[in-house]
């Protein structure tokens, strides 16, 4: 259920390392703002100041933790972000552009970790409730990349893989499960993108997609 009062739209961006996410977060904002819609962008983990700080104790490849606390970084970033950021934004009626979610947590520590470390997508959705105060995107966006592609680009990129991107083909291949499980489970909520295409294609799909939601909004809210 949400929140009744939350008069913003709270659009999130989710996919495997590499699928092009976060460039198709700032095509979009871009274009929203040419027509004089501003959006409010931020991250997770991330997105406030203890968030950063948690993102770089997650991210380093020298950090070394248990996969029970990786899921509770994941989460206290989570509740910092939305009592400090999102909740707020979308109380105000902003539109909120996030680069990854919920989705991720479920996908890469639910799926990805899974049995191995004794972790399920149960336990994580546990632990991420109360982080959550309720706030559900309004739109996801799934990039779909098939993980030999996904992993080429991020060895391709420029600098170290963190300690998230080091973990093989295996890692990725559960969390892929996991992304098509959310989507299966919540299709009117989650839309999911060839991220194979040229961006420039795959930006006028996300564009047409948001601008609907907007539009909706526009006239319900
Ligand atoms: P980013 O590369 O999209 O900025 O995200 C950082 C890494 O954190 C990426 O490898 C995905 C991972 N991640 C999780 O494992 N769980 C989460 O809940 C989130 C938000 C990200």
């Amino acid at each position: 259920m949400r929140w009744i009062f939350l008069a913003g739209i709270f659009i999130t961006f989710e996919g495997i390392d590499g699928c092009g996410k976060t460039t198709q977060m700032r095509l979009l904002a871009e274009r929203l703002h040419r027509e004089g819609i501003s959006c409010v962008l931020t991250r997770e983990p991330g997105g406030t100041p203890i968030g950063d700080a948690i993102r770089s104790l997650l991210l380093s490849p020298t950090s070394q933790m248990t996969p029970q606390t990786e899921v509770y970084l994941y989460a206290a970033s989570r509740a910092e972000h939305v009592q400090a950021v999102i909740l707020p934004a979308l109380m105000r009626g902003d539109i909120v552009l996030c680069d990854r979610f919920y989705d991720a947590s479920i996908a890469y520590q639910g799926y990805g970790i899974g049995k191995l470390g004794g972790i399920s997508p149960a336990f994580v959705e546990a632990v991420n409730t109360p982080a959550l105060a309720k706030v559900k995107p309004d739109l996801t966006f799934l990039f779909d990349l098939p993980v030999e592609v996904a992993k080429k680009r991020m060895k391709e990129r420029l600098g170290q893989e963190d300690r998230i991107e080091q973990r093989g083909e295996a890692f990725f291949a559960r969390v892929q499960e996991g992304l098509q499980t959310i989507f299966a489970q919540e299709p009117n909520r989650v839309r999911k993108l060839d991220a194979t295409k040229e961006i420039e294609e795959v930006a006028d799909e996300v564009y047409r997609y948001a601008k609907r939601i907007i539009e909706e909004a526009g006239s319900t809210r």
